[in-house]
């Protein structure tokens, strides 16, 4: 048994303090960040050179003392190990060769041949799980199957998914190979993550809420119901935490349809509501809104104090509900915490 924080509100213990860490925590707002990632170029060879990888990943746990750290890697290094070009544009984020037929799906690499290109992020997490202090846990990642498909599919983000939901319109067939592949491709991505030091895998699926009704249960929750059940097959006892954003009346049952830990809660669910309709399932993550974390004062005490006690009849690890921006105030971190383990 352990003493770390973030794995005792995973086996749905309550605990007076909430354990918390911050998605993008290791970022665009950090000083130190923007100085290492100058050094390594960009972006991508920041996600493939394993010492600087960890020590972005480091940075904040030295600056704020968070109760876990996560990989610093990218959801669609994947993508890019399954064989499509990947690079990202100044200012606009991501571009992909886009992948829309049958042929496109059937020359993806196999997914036992994903593992050279990604032996960097491996070595990454080696070098944490050796770096860490004893009680920080250390969280591995994968974008879920859909999130990632949507990007295969548009080549870049897209403000509504539409490319990824007209080809489940017009081929579903080539649509549902691409999941398929896409989600076996994950689970050897996880386990060799978990195999190299990964304590909890977190599943993002960014763009869960553009999915409704049969398709929400086809590709939001039956491929992460997947990858969740041969993770924990192959690693018995593994905790995972799955963020289907923007999921709406959706979050209430997520956690008992996937087998998931934990569900992590974006900001368009009340705290008040997600108490009574996800936490009665166990663990939740999040959900303070991160304009708060530019905007900062007594309003952003307030806020984190209302979130701790809405969730204080359960099993809580504190978070915002989306990534931090790049024009957050990194004291207005100190100042989140603070609230948080003093009330
Ligand atoms: O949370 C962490 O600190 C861990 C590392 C991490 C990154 N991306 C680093 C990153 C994680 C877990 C992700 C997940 C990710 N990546 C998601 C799912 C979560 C979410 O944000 O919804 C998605 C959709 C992506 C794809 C992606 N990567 C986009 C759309 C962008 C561009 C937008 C942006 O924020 O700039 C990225 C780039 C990216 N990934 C950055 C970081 C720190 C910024 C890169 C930089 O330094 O310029």
């Amino acid at each position: 048994m352990t003493d770390k924080t973030i794995l005792r509100a995973l086996r749905g213990e309550v605990q007076p303090v909430p354990p918390v860490w911050m998605m993008r925590q290791a970022g665009r707002y950090l000083p130190e960040y923007r100085a290492t990632r100058a050094k390594a170029g960009d972006f991508l060879s920041l996600c493939y050179t394993p010492d600087l990888a960890a020590e972005v990943t480091l940075q904040p746990i030295r600056r704020y003392g968070f109760d876990a750290a996560i990989l610093f890697a990218d959801i669609l290094l994947l993508p890019q190990a399954l064989g499509t070009d990947l690079w990202f544009e100044t200012g606009e984020g991501p571009r992909l060769s886009p992948v829309t037929t049958a042929a496109g799906v059937a020359a993806l690499r196999g997914k036992d041949d994903i593992h050279d290109r990604l032996a960097p992020i491996y070595e990454t997490v080696k070098i944490l799980a050796r770096e860490l202090p004893r009680e920080t846990t250390l969280i591995g990642f994968a974008g879920a199957p859909w999130t990632v498909a949507t990007y295969m599919i548009a080549g870049r983000g897209t403000p509504d998914q539409g490319p990824a939901h007209r080809l489940i319109a017009e081929d579903r067939a080539t649509f549902e190979a691409l999941i398929a592949r896409i989600t076996e491709a994950t689970i050897e991505y996880l386990s060799a993550q978990i195999e190299a030091g990964a304590e909890v895998i977190k599943l993002f699926d960014s763009w869960a809420g553009s999915l409704k009704g049969q398709d929400f249960d086809d590709f939001a929750v039956a491929p992460v119901r997947r990858i969740i059940a041969a993770l924990k097959e192959r690693h018995p006892g593994l905790p995972v935490i799955a963020f289907p954003r923007e999921a709406g009346e959706n979050y209430a049952g997520f956690a008992r349809r996937t087998g998931a830990d934990c569900v992590a809660l974006d900001t368009s669910v009340s705290a008040d509501w997600a108490a009574r309709a996800v936490q009665i399932d166990g663990c939740v993550q999040g959900n303070l809104d991160p304009r708060l974390m530019v905007t900062g004062g007594s309003e952003l005490v307030a806020e984190t104090r209302r979130i701790v006690r809405a969730f204080s009849g359960g099993a809580h690890i504190f978070n915002l509900g989306h990534g931090i921006t790049p024009e957050a105030d990194p004291d207005n971190v100190a100042l989140m915490i603070e609230a948080i383990r003093q009330g």
